[in-house]
């Protein structure tokens, strides 16, 4: 039996871009997901550009029956968690299920792990462990910090019990990438992001007026410490970003323990820069404006990138016209997302 890298979370925004990267480089992909924000089109979309399948498996990660099932039926390597809940608005609604999904969700899945003898696990973690630093740009060696929202307090305890199990017991090798934002898609315009009713990040609502299904983009605060008022953030291209992930793989197969790694650019936009980059890339008007801070916005927010550069021999490579090009290609070749 070949080896595998199980991907949870593979048919989704990120997940499918990582699969895509995993199968052009080689490695022997199954992608476990519910489904429950994304399509299994995107994995086909995947083959389309690839001409390579992942195995498919449409399932929780927190079937335990299942997880078991899988780890016999397969030889796997490594696992990359991407499989979670991530609407920060929901989440303050229904925390319960926020932190059931991806702290029970992440626990389950690394007791199947440990007893099918995998030890080796890159999570997706975020910025948002941070909080609101005092200083920028952000590197590892800050103190996580409060995030404002149970979604981000799910990705911090996350963190926690995988700095605990790595503590615990020498087996395992664990990467926790903080990313930054990821944007963008990939540049055949096959797979992007899909989000479910109306976005809640800048970029996909953007693009969703540009297309002319939503009216008009709310700028949420012109009075933060900023350039020019709005909120600044570290836009990742998430091509860059899977990279990334192929990279991280990599160094934990030589690494033990655990390690903490940002996946940003080191450089930071205000919401009037993206808005204007948008425009220029699209060649359309995106109307706009301004209005109160949204609550639970930090002011602005960047990544020190070196430790990845240093350590895993990663940086992103692609600009602000890369992002908004291919956004608007995914958009304008895929008005309704995955659903025909
Ligand atoms: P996404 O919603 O597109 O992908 C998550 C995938 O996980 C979806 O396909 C969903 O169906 C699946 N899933 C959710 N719960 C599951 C479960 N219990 N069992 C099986 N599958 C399940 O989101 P994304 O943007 O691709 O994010 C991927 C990961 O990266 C998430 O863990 C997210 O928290 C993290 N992250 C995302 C961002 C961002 O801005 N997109 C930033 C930082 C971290
Ligand atoms: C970016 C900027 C907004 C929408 C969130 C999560 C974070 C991580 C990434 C997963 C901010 C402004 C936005 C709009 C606006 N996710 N904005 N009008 O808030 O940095 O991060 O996604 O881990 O945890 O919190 O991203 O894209 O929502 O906002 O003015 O309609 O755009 O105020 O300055 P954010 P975002």
């Amino acid at each position: 039996m070949l080896d595998s890298i199980l991907v949870t979370g593979g048919a989704g925004y990120i997940g499918s871009h990582v699969v895509v990267t995993l199968l052009q480089s080689g490695h022997n992909v199954i992608v476990l997901d519910n489904l429950c924000n994304s399509s299994a089109s995107s994995l086909d979309r995947a083959y389309q550009i690839t001409g390579r399948k992942p195995v498919f498996i449409q399932g929780d990660v927190r079937d335990r029956e299942l997880l078991d099932k899988l780890f016999t039926q397969h030889q796997v390597s490594s696992v990359l968690h991407f499989a979670g809940l991530k609407a920060v608005g929901e989440s303050t609604r229904e925390p319960l299920k926020y932190y059931e999904n991806n702290i029970v969700g992440s626990v389950g899945l690394c007791q199947a792990m440990a007893s099918a003898g995998v030890f080796k696990l890159v999570f997706s973690s975020s910025a948002t462990v941070y909080g609101e630093p005092e200083q920028m740009p952000i590197s590892e060696s800050f103190a996580t910090g409060a995030p404002t929202n149970p979604y981000g307090r799910s990705k911090l305890m996350t963190e926690q019990v995988l700095m605990d199990l790595a503590s615990s017991d020498p087996r395992w090798s664990i990467a926790l990438l903080r990313y930054f934002n990821p944007v963008g898609a990939h540049p055949t315009g096959l797979i992007g992001e899909d989000p479910n009713g109306i976005p809640n990040n800048l970029l996909p609502y953007i693009s969703q007026v540009a297309i002319g299904k939503l009216k008009e983009l709310t700028v949420f605060g012109s009075d933060y410490p900023t350039k020019d008022g709005t909120g600044v953030r570290d836009y990742i291209h998430v091509v860059d970003l899977a990279e990334g992930h192929l990279k991280a793989l990599q160094a934990i197969n030589d690494k033990q323990g655990l390690n903490v790694w940002n996946l940003g650019t080191g450089r930071g936009y205000s919401v009037l820069e993206m808005i204007r980059a948008f425009e220029q890339a699209s060649n359309r008007v995106i109307t706009y404006r301004m209005a109160p801070r949204r609550p639970g916005d930090i002011a602005e927010c960047w990544a020190a990138p070196d430790k990845a550069e240093k350590e895993l021999g990663w940086k992103a490579e692609r600009t602000l016209n890369d992002m908004m090009i291919d956004t608007w290609r995914w958009q304008s070749l895929n008005p309704n997302g995955y659903t025909e």
